[in-house]
């Protein structure tokens, strides 16, 4: 049974990596035509490195595609930084401080299927004085914190 702490561990990896939040594109209409995603972006910002962009589309009816400022007033998919059209679903981490453009390629972002999103660092030096309702509960540092002691303390056992 020794390897037991060593699978624990390794199922709380994922946990205390995945801290970010995520955030379903276009909420409950996701990633379709005729959503607005800068009402979305406008109702869901800021948004920080860490979160996670999920797509949801209609299967082939739709792909996400990463693109530069450009190619994003555009709605040029021609020189994608990614792309992904697989399956319903893609989720995209926002892993870098800066702005991330997606649009679709299936010629429905001349029609607002495009999304730019800003990603913040992670911890701002001062929190924002006024009111802000979609601050993150600063509880999800702390467990993670927790887990990381406990997985510490899991392998500390070991040695
Ligand atoms: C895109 O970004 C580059 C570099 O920041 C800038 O020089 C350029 O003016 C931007 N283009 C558009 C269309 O925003
Ligand atoms: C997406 O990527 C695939 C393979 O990486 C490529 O064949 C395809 O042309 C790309 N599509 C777009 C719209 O860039
Ligand atoms: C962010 O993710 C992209 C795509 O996986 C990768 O190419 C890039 O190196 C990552 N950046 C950092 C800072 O990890
Ligand atoms: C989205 O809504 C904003 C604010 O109502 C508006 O200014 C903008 O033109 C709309 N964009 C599209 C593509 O309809």
């Amino acid at each position: 049974m020794a390897a037991a702490p060593v699978i624990l561990s390794v199922l709380l990896l994922p946990l205390l990596l995945a801290s970010g939040d995520r955030y379903t594109v276009g909420d409950e209409k996701g990633w379709n035509p005729g959503v607005n995603y800068t009402v979305w972006v406008d109702k869901h910002r800021p948004f920080h490195i860490g979160d996670w962009l999920v797509f949801y589309y209609q299967s082939g009816m739709a792909d996400v595609v990463q693109v530069d400022n450009e190619s994003f007033v555009k709605c040029d998919a021609s020189h994608p930084i990614s792309n992904y059209s697989k399956g319903r679903s893609y989720a995209f981490e926002l892993n870098e401080t800066k702005r991330y453009y997606f649009i679709c390629s299936y010629g429905y972002c001349y029609q607002g299927m495009r999304v730019s999103v800003l990603a913040h660092p992670l911890s701002p030096p001062s929190p924002p004085p006024s009111g802000d309702k979609s601050a993150s509960p600063p509880a999800v540092p702390t467990v993670s914190a927790a887990i990381l002691a406990a997985s510490g303390a899991i392998l500390r056992l070991l040695f």
